[in-house]
């Protein structure tokens, strides 16, 4: 990294600093030590860098290239002034609407306010591409606002709704019970919906061997 690049200021989430902990708190439940995890969407890295503070995982950051660059100096800086962050591989790049994806098997995938900014078309792309890296009983970890059977769950994941759609109508707030329909058909099943702060959920799904999700005679 060039001297000059390291003294601009890295972006720096509000929202992500607000609830690193809790999502912290609630990934501890499902991830186990050594783990290899994926992070889709990065943005910031601020997750990255506050889960391996904590917890001994081998945690891989992505974005789109977009975001790539200051992503990875977050990860350099954050690296080596914190000798904890060892398992916190360098970013790479992935956008779920292309095809190449890092390589798993992944133990987990996790990804963090992601499913309401991509566009609709990109949710399955991002369901699929997990469903592939991740390895049998592998999970998907998607955290943020969602809604449940066409219905909102809250007066302000509604303003966010309606906020997201006047900047761009791909964006919005996706149904949770639509996103474990598309899951079901890509093998992942919904196991565990876990309630969050501010009307954010962390939604679990657990990557079945081909034989489980065939329907039985
Ligand atoms: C609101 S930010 C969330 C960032 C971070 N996960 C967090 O919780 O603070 C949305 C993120 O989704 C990423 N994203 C949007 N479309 C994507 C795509 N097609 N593939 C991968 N990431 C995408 C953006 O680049 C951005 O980092």
């Amino acid at each position: 990294m060039a001297p000059e690049e390291s003294n601009v200021a890295l972006p720096f989430s509000e929202a992500c600093e607000r609830n690193k902990e809790p999502i912290l708190a609630a990934l501890s439940q499902w991830l186990a030590e050594g783990n290899r995890v994926l992070e889709v969407g990065s943005g910031t890295g601020q997750h990255a860098v506050h889960v391996c503070r904590h917890l001994r995982v081998v945690w891989q950051p992505s974005d789109r290239t977009i975001n790539l660059s200051d992503l990875r100096r977050r990860c350099q800086i954050e690296g080596q002034t914190n000798s904890h962050l060892g398992w916190l591989l360098p970013p790479v790049e992935l956008d779920v609407l292309q095809p190449l994806w890092p390589d798993g098997p992944f133990d987990a995938v996790f990804s963090a306010n992601t499913a309401h900014i991509m566009p609709w078309n990109a949710v399955p792309r991002l369901l699929e591409g997990s469903a592939r890296v991740l390895r049998c009983s592998g999970l998907l970890l998607l955290y943020g606002p969602f809604h449940e059977g066409g219905h909102h769950t809250s007066p302000s994941n509604a303003a966010f709704d309606q906020h997201l759609r006047s900047l761009d109508p791909a964006m919005g707030v996706r149904d949770a019970l639509e996103l474990a329909a598309l899951a079901a058909d890509c093998g992942l099943q919904a196991i565990d919906d876990v309630s969050m702060p501010a009307n954010n959920r962390l939604l679990v799904f657990r990557r079945v061997a081909a034989e489980e999700s065939e329907p039985q005679p």
